[in-house]
């Protein structure tokens, strides 16, 4: 099968979303239905929504799809579903139910691209144990796709954006800049190994990283999409009226990230999401341009950001550590409540 799906796509992956501050600014002016079984709902920019159907069951329910994020259509359908899934694991919850969403220009494609797409969906699908009960499909001029997703949660493991505590250490599970790579393979700059780098981590399930965040009694954790590691962070510090340190030299990094971001390959995400956390964030004077638009990158599929108890922080480590194939790293520390700005970023 020869086609490249970077030839007919526009903005890629995650980093097709409508701005955050657009987002909220919407959902403030409207009023939403309400029931005492919503736990959490649009309103708290959390990964997926929350509704209790009795004492110790909630329904966890998300859906996301978006334009290609890599050349080949199978892999671009295990990305999908991966990161589909993902807001699922963010939450604490058992993905266990999926709908496909498909915009398809078939004519300009053919049968034989969606199939691949699909299947490689379903190569995720199986590997999470969660089946697929049908979906919607409609012919568009650019190709989209992505999964609607329900699974279970227990009321008292969720996993919030808004309960990360003072003194707790920040984990990330999975480098940054996919969504760098994606333009600088767009642009035909990417070396074919950092492309295929990218795409094995953005492939990955958050399934292992979730349970041994709750395994290790976290209570907060999100995962790292569209509004770029700062953008997440920030949604984490407002929600749990905290402040957050990240030391810069911790973040893990796909490989030649910083010199594809200091060529200027960067999605326009980029910008309305340093626009999104503004003079929330103080940079020390030594980390360059092109190290901050990498923590502003919107990332598809990334890792989970785990608000651990300092306590537990080597146990958690060690684990990630056995079970994790994608790169763990202690990347920050919650503080109290403080003046502006929210966020620190440190050379170390
Ligand atoms: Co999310
Ligand atoms: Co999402």
């Amino acid at each position: 099968m020869s086609v490249d799906l970077f030839k007919i796509s526009g903005e890629c992956g995650c980093a097709a979303k409508v701005p955050a501050d657009m987002l909220s600014c919407i959902l403030q002016d409207v009023e939403l239905p309400d029931s005492p079984a919503l736990l959490i709902g649009p309103q708290s920019m959390d990964d997926a929504g929350i509704y209790q159907i009795s004492d110790d069951k909630c329904l966890v329910q998300t859906v996301d799809y978006f334009p290609p994020v890599a050349r080949d259509p199978f892999i671009y359908g295990q990305i999908a579903a991966a990161n589909s899934l993902s807001d699922i694991y963010a939450m604490g919850g058992e993905p266990l139910t999926s709908l496909a969403i498909v915009c398809f220009p078939v004519k300009a494609l053919g049968p034989e691209i969606l199939k691949a797409i699909i299947s490689g969906a379903i190569s995720k699908l199986k590997e999470a144990g969660v089946v697929l009960l049908g979906g919607h499909s409609i012919v568009d001029s650019q190709p989209k796709f992505g999964l609607a997703v329900t699974g279970i949660v227990n009321p008292r493991e969720i996993l919030d954006n808004s309960h990360a505590k003072m003194g707790d250490a920040l984990i990330l599970t999975k480098p940054l800049g996919t969504g760098i790579t994606i333009m600088a393979a767009k642009a035909g700059l990417a070396d074919k190994m950092h492309e295929n780098e990218a795409n094995q981590f953005m492939s990955t399930l958050n399934a292992d990283a979730s349970i041994i965040a709750q395994k290790y009694g976290a209570v907060s954790c999100t995962d790292i999409t569209g509004f770029g590691f700062l953008g997440h962070v920030y949604q984490m510090a407002k929600a749990s009226g905290v402040s957050i340190d990240i030391y810069f030299d911790s973040v893990p990094l796909l490989t030649n990230v910083l010199d594809y971001a200091a060529m200027g390959l960067l999605s326009g995400a980029t910008y309305s999401n340093r626009e999104y956390v503004g003079n929330m964030v103080k940079f020390d004077s030594n980390i360059d341009l092109a190290e901050q638009d990498v923590l502003f990158d919107p990332q598809t599929s990334g890792g989970l950001l785990i608000s651990c108890p300092y306590d537990k922080l080597k146990e958690m480590m060690d684990s990630a550590e056995r079970k994790l194939s994608t790169q763990c790293k202690v990347v920050g520390k919650v503080l109290g409540v403080s003046d502006k700005p929210l966020i620190r970023v440190r050379r170390v």
